[in-house]
């Protein structure tokens, strides 16, 4: 084949390969395309398109850029957007026990996270999603969050007086408050800005939220309280899953089952990355300082934040609570 020939055959391979996409699935987050999340999503988008051999497209918007917090539910359910990956904290209106995900110190560590979403907690949850017109379908990490000020926060009296940025959650509310500080809800797209002009005066991330978005250039101390965890649920638009066509569900369904192994194991590999990034920013800077608390120090957030959990014995159910924290 000459070469004029070859490039002829490849342009139509592409156009036939553009134009053969019969249906489009748009996703929408609001995080940046290099975090765990948001490659997560780049993955799923990939093998959709190789299962379905291009006939289902999925169009990513990350970064807020169709949909920001509080939007992207309705969006689900007006069928303008297909696919959502709200954090845990997100579904509080929705349903509001799943802010059992947000309690201060509830997970011991990743194994216990994995074995209270992925069991008879997680299933319950996504059951209340599905009855409010929602496809619930997987669970997928960030990862647990500290706390970022412009002081080190070594002590939760530390805390005390600080504008914190939460999510919308009524547990991140109780929980900052019961350490004197004074919670506001923002969205995800506003916190950079709201802490430069001192809006706020802290916020409580993931490491890879808090680098992704450059928290660390508008905050001058990162103190690991490793408190809580943020986590997300993937969900589909209900609507636009009862007509899309059974052929493809399988193949849709066998792409996110890859894009969860795919972005949890992202997760659990991009904290220390990510770390390594903040240190190194930290020490060429010298604009932020990391503080590491001792299991003591750890032990005196958790029993002030810990405080917080009869608060939401009716709201969550006591029962899911300590089911949770009796996982193994
Ligand atoms: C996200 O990771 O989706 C954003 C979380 C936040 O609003 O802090």
């Amino acid at each position: 084949m000459t070469k004029f020939l070859r490039v002829a055959a490849a342009t139509a391979l592409l156009v036939s390969s553009v134009i053969a996409a019969e249906y489009t699935i748009k996703l929408t987050h609001v995080v940046s395309p290099n975090t765990p999340k948001g490659m997560g999503a780049d993955f799923f988008a990939k093998r959709v398109g190789e299962l379905t051999a291009g006939k289902v497209e999925v169009i990513v918007f990350p970064n807020s850029q169709l949909y920001g917090d509080g939007e992207e539910m309705k969006a689900l359910k007006l069928g303008n957007a297909h696919i959502a990956i709200p954090s845990f904290s997100k579904f509080t209106s929705i349903v509001p026990e799943m802010q059992i995900f947000d309690l201060p110190f509830l997970f011991r560590d990743k194994t216990h996270l994995h074995h209270v979403l992925d069991g008879e907690v997680g299933q319950a949850i996504k059951d209340k999603v599905t009855a409010k017109g929602f496809v619930a379908l997987d669970y997928w990490d960030a990862g647990f969050k500290s706390l970022s000020a412009n002081k080190p926060l070594i002590k939760p009296d530390d805390a005390a007086g600080l504008k914190f940025r939460i999510m919308s959650s009524h547990v991140l509310e109780a929980q900052f408050k019961a350490v004197g500080a004074n919670p506001q809800v923002l969205p995800f797209s506003e916190v950079y800005s709201a802490l430069q002009q001192g809006v706020v005066d802290g916020a409580e991330n993931p490491l890879s939220n808090f680098y992704t978005k450059k928290f660390n250039e508008v905050q001058t101390d990162l103190t690991m309280t490793e408190h809580g965890y943020l986590g997300y649920l993937v969900v589909m638009s209900e609507s636009f899953w009862k007509k899309f066509p059974a052929t493809y569900k399988p193949l849709i369904i066998q792409a996110m089952k890859e894009a969860t192994e795919y972005e949890r194991k992202i997760a659990s590999e991009d904290d220390d990355a990510t770390m390594a990034k903040i240190k190194e920013y930290a020490k060429t800077s010298g604009k932020l300082t990391i503080h590491t608390l001792t299991p003591e120090q750890k032990a005196v957030w958790q029993k002030a934040m810990e405080s917080i959990y009869p608060q939401f014995y009716n709201t969550i159910g006591n029962g899911l609570i300590k089911k949770a924290q009796a996982v193994q």
